[in-house]
């Protein structure tokens, strides 16, 4: 394996791992959250965590494609998922917080996607680009929700 594959398969691992991490974290908020907006907040996490929870499944096989093994316990994950938040104190702090992991994980894809192109994969680029768009347009729908 190029070197370039190699770094391909390490920032999709990397993408799974933020991913399952944020997808824990989400599901969490779903149902700690409190408050005057508990009800929207309590959906909206329900999309996020739903959608997560379908690209933990996509990027792994994807992974597996790539004929590499898909990191498949909770330990493996955490590993690469980075440091884990502090508790959200209040409705207002899990979004904060939120907006943090999305942004850190658009950045991974970010690297991802140059890593897919260097490697000549364009289709991990695409799946990737895929999960940009989306972490992009919840970002922009939370920083909305805090003006
Ligand atoms: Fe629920």
């Amino acid at each position: 394996m190029t070197s370039a594959a190699q770094t391909n398969i390490d920032t999709l691992k990397k993408a799974l791992g933020e991913t399952f991490r944020l997808y824990v974290q989400t599901h969490g908020y779903h149902w700690n959250v409190e408050g005057p907006n508990f009800r929207q907040l309590h959906n909206v996490f329900e999309e996020q965590y739903r959608n997560l929870w379908n690209a933990l499944d996509e990027i792994a096989e994807r992974i597996r494609i790539l004929g590499a093994h898909a990191p498949g316990s909770v330990a493996d994950l955490m590993a690469l998922a980075g440091e884990e938040a502090a508790p959200a104190q209040s409705a207002d702090d899990m979004t904060a917080k939120l907006i943090d992991a999305h942004e850190a994980l658009a950045a991974t894809l970010r690297d991802g996607i140059a890593a897919a192109g260097e490697a000549g994969d364009e289709v991990s680029a695409g799946l990737l680009t895929d999960r940009l768009e989306w972490h992009e347009k919840e970002l922009w729908m939370m920083k909305a929700c805090k003006r």
